[in-house]
């Protein structure tokens, strides 16, 4: 049972001058007159179990060479929280600790697709999924989400139509960055069906899976039946919910030993190693972290709902439907016909820093993505600025 909730946590109390001390990207980028709203890092204290953790680390001092292959029980803790969580049984033999959830999709491409090989991607997509196709030499295969006016679903027949004979892969995100969408059983298991139809390897990035909302609940890809977990490598990670993405810490989850065996094809020192920190960080994350992450959930649900209302009451021409999962929020300025990009409109004439939709793929043009992880006073600063901006758009 996870602890009570930590009433000295506050996260609308958030000290903005030691916001902008921060040396992370989100705060660093941009002059000290934007309010960044971009990156997916929130803008929340690490949970207190963690701090113990890596403060106790530094005082020891225990800076070392971590063992390898590293003889952590993150296998069996992740076991245990993926069965608690999702009701999904994994082997912990067939876990591996990898650098970053990024680099596992670059293995991935490098080991289970040749050059010139297809691999799908639903766009709009968090942009290191198209980067990575691209840098890798293989071909994007994109399967835009439809888009009506429930918001974001999956295109099933544009998948079938667009995964032909030479796509070898498919590269899922969920929950999704950036349409927030958590998606339903059914959804997934079409997308199944056609990565049977078609023997594709599903790589699916399940980072923001402890970020679902209530009234959805995530299911694993790998989880939906034998036949899904034996053609899936599954990437997780505790950076995003527990906010330490810069502890470089994630692990893959194998279906298979064959899948297992292809991806470790790449020499151990080209995938780089693990940080002593990122490993410890990670196990208290995992183990101790659950009050935490409770409150920080309540807190995104209330800045999302505040979020929606706000864009249905002060952004007339926005359309934003506010997302199951991720605190992440996506918004189609498209109507308002925002020169050169929303992106731009927003930092020139509003000083705050969204995410470019355009990075998203094509689909994501007219887009910007806010990332509204942060205490209620600065979310709301943000929305007011860019409401006036478009009230009187004159630079
Ligand atoms: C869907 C998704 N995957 C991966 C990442 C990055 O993960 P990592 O830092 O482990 O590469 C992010 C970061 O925002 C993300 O949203």
């Amino acid at each position: 049972m996870s602890p009570p909730p930590d009433p000295t946590l506050d996260l609308d109390g958030l000290d903005r001058a030691a916001l902008r001390r921060s040396r992370g990207e989100k705060w660093t980028t941009y002059p000290e007159d934007v309010l960044p709203v971009w990156v997916a890092d929130m803008d929340y204290p690490v949970a207190d179990p963690i701090r113990r953790t890596l403060q106790a680390a530094v005082d020891r001092p225990d800076l070392g060479y971590p063992i390898h292959p590293a003889p952590t029980d993150i296998p069996e803790l992740l076991a245990t929280r993926m069965q608690e969580c999702f009701g999904w049984r994994i082997e912990p033999r067939r876990v591996e600790l990898i650098t970053d959830v990024v680099q596992g999709m670059y293995v991935a491409l490098q080991q289970f697709c040749r050059e010139g090989e297809g691999v799908v991607v639903q766009t709009p997509i968090y942009p290191p999924f198209l980067s990575s196709v691209r840098t890798m030499k293989r071909r994007l295969v994109e399967n835009p989400l439809a888009l009506g006016g429930e918001g974001y679903s999956v295109d099933l027949e544009g998948l079938r139509a667009a995964a032909d004979a030479d796509t070898r892969m498919l590269l899922l995100c969920n929950p999704h960055n950036p349409s927030g969408r958590a998606f339903r059983r059914d959804e997934l298991e079409g997308i199944l069906a056609v990565a049977e139809e078609r023997d594709l390897v599903v790589v699916s990035d399940e980072i923001h899976a402890d970020l679902v909302f209530p009234g959805r609940r995530h299911v694993p890809f790998a989880s939906l039946c034998p036949e899904a977990e034996a053609r899936t490598v599954t990437l997780t990670s505790a950076s995003k919910a527990f906010n330490i993405a810069g502890l470089r810490c994630a692990v893959a989850i194998f279906g298979s030993d064959a899948l297992r065996q292809g991806f470790l094809g790449v020499p151990r020192h080209l995938r780089g190693g693990l940080g002593i920190l990122g490993i410890e960080a990670t196990r208290a994350a995992w183990r101790e972290g659950g009050a935490w992450l409770e409150r920080v959930l309540a807190h995104l649900e209330a800045n999302r709902d505040f979020l929606a209302d706000f864009v249905a009451r002060e952004l007339p021409g926005v359309v934003h439907h506010p997302p199951e999962a991720t605190y992440l929020a996506w918004l189609d300025c498209r109507s308002l016909g925002l020169e050169p990009s929303p992106y731009r409109f927003f930092l020139d004439r509003a000083r705050v820093a969204t995410s470019d939709g355009a990075a998203f793929g094509e689909p994501g043009r007219g887009f910007a993505r806010i990332n509204f992880a942060t205490a209620r006073p600065i979310l709301a600063e943000a929305l007011e600025r860019i409401a006036k901006s478009l009230r009187d758009p004159r630079p």
